[in-house]
C-alpha cells in the first residue's frame, strides 16, 4: 500500500509504529498488525493510522485493568492526587503540539483546540482536588423509630471496579479525560475505547499519564472498529460502570444490551434558545451565533434551534444575520467554521437543508459548500413539518422558529425527543423562571448560551440526551459505592 503524505509530527514517537499507533497495554505501548487510517478532514491526507483490535486484545486489557485496580484501590488518594496534578502539569506544557495534532486530526480550529487541552488541565486538577475532599458520613440509628440499640453506620465510599469510558469525536482529549479523572481519583481502574477520528490525540494525552507515574494498568486503550469490539466489550461481565459520550443511537443500542452494569450516558441535543419579547435582542443575538456557529455546530450543547416569539423576530433576525456574516469561514488554523468530520455528517446536514428548502423554509444565509466544509447557513419560518425543527444537524446550520408566545415556546421547545440544555432570553426575571421550571431538560441557561462549562457544575441529559449526571463532584459520585459499616457499642 502507498501511504500519502504523513501531515502531523507526532509529539511521541514512541506510542506509534511506523505510521500506526499503539494502545497503551498494562504500562506499554502495545502494536497490531491491522490498522485503520485517520485522515485529516481538511486537507483529506493520512495523518495517522490506529490499530484494529480483535476479541481477545480486549480481554486481555480488561484483565490487566481488573488486577491493576486492586492496588491502585488502596493507594491513599492523596499520592493518586500528586499523579493527576503532574499530568495536568504535562498537558499544559505540550498544549501547542497536542492542538496541533487535535486540529489536523477533527478540523477544529487551533485556538478551540488550545482551550480545550486547557481546559482539560483544569478539569484533572479540580477532580483531584475534589477526590481529596470526598468524605463519608456517620448516622446514628435512634435517629429512626423503634431502635433500641445503640448503633452508628459508617458510611464510606468504594471504587466500583474498571470503568470503559467511551469517548466522541467532538472532544476526544476533554470527553475522556472527564471520565478518567473522576475514576481514578476514586480508585477505579480505567479502559478507554477514544472516538477513531480522534484516537491520535487521545492517545497522546494517555501517554501524558503515563508519564506522569500511572502504574501499569491503571488506564489502558482499545481501538478498531466498533462493529467487531463495541458489542463485545460493552457486555464484558469485568466491565464495572460505563460512562458513555455520543450519539442517542449507539447510547440507546449500548443501554439495551449492558445488563445490570451502572451507566452513565451522555447522549445527542435539540438546544432551543427561547427568546421572549422583553429580551435584550443583541446580547440574545450574540449568544446565539456563538453558541449556533462554534466549531461548525458540533457540539452536543450547539443551540440548535431558536424558537422567538413573533414579535421580535424581525428585528432578532436583522442583528443575527451580519454576525453571521463575520464568521470566518475556511481553514481550522484561524477560522471559526472549518470542515465537517467527514462526507457522512456533510451529506446528514445537506438532507436536512433540502428537506427544510422543499417545504418551505427561507433560507436567509448560507446554503452552499466546498466538499465537507459548510457554509454557515440560517433558516427563518422552520416549521414542526420540518425535520429540521426535530432533528440534531451536527452542523452549521440554524433553524428559526416562530411562535405567538411565551406558552407555545414552551410547547414547542418540549415535544422534542431531547432534553439536554435549553436558553431563554427575557429582562423579566419571573418570565424567566416560569419557562425554566416547565422545561424538559436537564440545564436552563437565562440569559446565556447554552453550553456544558464550568464544569463542576451538573451536567445530565433527560429523555433521549441521556441519563445520570457527570460534573466534577457528580462525576466521583457516580463512580463509587457506598459501603456501610455498622458499628453497634454499649
Ligand atoms: P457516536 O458515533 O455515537 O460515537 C461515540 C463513541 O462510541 C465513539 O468512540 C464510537 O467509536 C463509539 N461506538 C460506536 N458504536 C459503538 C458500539 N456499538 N459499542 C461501543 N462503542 C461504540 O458519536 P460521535 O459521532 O462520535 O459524536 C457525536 C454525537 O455525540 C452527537 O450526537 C452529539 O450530540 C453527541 N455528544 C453528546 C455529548 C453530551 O455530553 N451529551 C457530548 C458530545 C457529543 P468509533 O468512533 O470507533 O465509531
Ligand atoms: O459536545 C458536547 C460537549 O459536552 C459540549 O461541551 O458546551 O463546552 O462545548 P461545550
Amino acid at each position: 500500500m502507498t501511504i500519502p503524505k504523513y501531515e502531523v509530527i507526532t509529539l511521541f514517537e514512541n506510542i506509534k509504529k511506523e505510521y500506526c499507533y499503539g494502545n497503551f497495554l498494562n504500562g506499554e505501548w502495545a502494536f497490531f498488525d491491522k490498522c485503520l487510517d485517520i485522515i485529516d478532514p481538511t486537507s483529506k491526507k493520512l495523518v495517522g493510522r490506529i490499530s484494529q483490535m480483535k476479541h481477545e486484545d480486549v480481554d486481555n486489557a480488561i484483565e490487566s485493568c481488573s488486577s491493576a485496580q486492586k492496588e491502585w484501590g488502596k493507594m491513599p488518594t492523596n499520592e493518586r492526587a500528586k499523579i493527576l496534578h503532574k499530568a495536568a502539569n504535562l498537558l499544559v506544557e505540550n498544549q501547542d503540539h497536542i492542538a496541533d495534532i487535535l486540529m489536523h486530526e477533527i478540523a477544529k480550529d487551533k485556538k478551540s483546540c488550545l482551550s480545550e487541552i486547557n481546559r482539560t488541565a483544569d478539569f484533572i486538577k479540580f477532580t483531584a482536588d475534589e477526590g481529596e475532599r470526598t468524605i463519608g458520613e456517620a448516622l446514628n440509628a435512634d435517629n429512626f423509630p423503634g431502635v433500641k440499640t445503640n448503633k452508628l453506620a459508617f458510611v464510606i465510599r468504594e471504587p466500583l471496579g474498571v470503568v470503559l469510558a467511551i469517548s466522541p469525536f467532538n472532544y476526544p482529549i476533554n470527553l475522556s479525560a472527564s471520565k478518567i479523572a473522576p475514576a481514578l481519583i476514586a480508585g477505579n481502574s480505567v479502559l478507554l475505547k477514544p472516538p477513531t477520528q480522534g484516537a491520535l490525540s487521545a492517545m497522546h494525552m494517555v501517554e501524558i499519564f503515563n508519564q506522569a507515574g500511572l502504574p501499569a494498568g491503571v488506564l489502558n486503550t482499545i481501538t478498531g472498529k466498533s462493529s467487531e469490539i463495541g458489542d463485545y466489550v460493552v457486555t464484558h461481565p469485568k466491565i464495572d460502570f460505563i460512562n458513555f459520550t455520543g450519539s442517542t443511537k449507539v447510547g440507546k443500542h449500548i443501554a439495551s444490551i449492558s445488563g445490570m452494569v451502572p451507566l452513565i450516558m451522555e447522549l445527542g441535543g435539540k438546544d432551543a434558545a427561547i427568546v421572549l419579547d422583553d429580551a435584550n435582542l443583541e446580547d440574545a443575538a450574540n449568544d446565539i451565533v456563538s453558541g449556533a456557529f462554534s466549531y461548525s455546530g458540533q457540539r452536543c450543547t450547539a443551540i440548535k434551534r431558536v424558537i422567538a416569539v413573533d414579535s421580535i423576530v424581525d428585528k432578532l433576525i436583522e442583528l443575527i444575520l451580519p454576525k453571521v456574516k463575520e464568521l470566518k469561514v475556511g481553514n481550522p488554523k484561524d477560522s471559526t467554521i472549518t470542515p465537517l468530520v467527514n462526507d457522512k455528517a456533510k451529506d446528514f446536514v445537506l438532507e436536512l437543508m433540502h428537506d427544510a428548502e422543499e417545504k418551505g423554509a427561507v433560507r436567509l444565509i448560507g446554503g452552499n459548500y466546498e466538499d465537507n466544509l459548510v457554509y454557515p447557513t440560517v433558516y427563518d419560518k422552520v416549521t414542526e413539518e420540518m425535520r429540521l425543527a426535530w432533528e440534531e444537524p451536527f452542523g452549521p446550520v440554524l433553524p428559526i422558529i416562530r411562535v405567538n408566545n411565551i406558552d407555545d415556546a414552551i410547547s414547542l421547545a418540549n415535544k422534542s425527543q431531547y432534553g439536554l440544555q435549553s436558553s431563554v432570553f427575557t429582562m423579566n426575571i419571573n418570565n424567566a423562571f416560569y419557562v425554566a421550571k416547565r422545561l424538559e431538560v436537564g440545564t436552563v441557561h437565562i440569559n446565556n448560551k447554552t453550553e456544558r462549562g464550568p464544569d463542576h457544575f451538573p451536567f445530565s441529559g433527560i429523555k433521549n440526551s441521556g441519563m445520570g449526571t457527570q460534573g466534577i463532584k457528580y462525576s466521583i459520585e457516580a463512580m463509587t459505592r457506598r459501603k456501610n459499616i455498622v458499628l453497634e457499642y454499649n
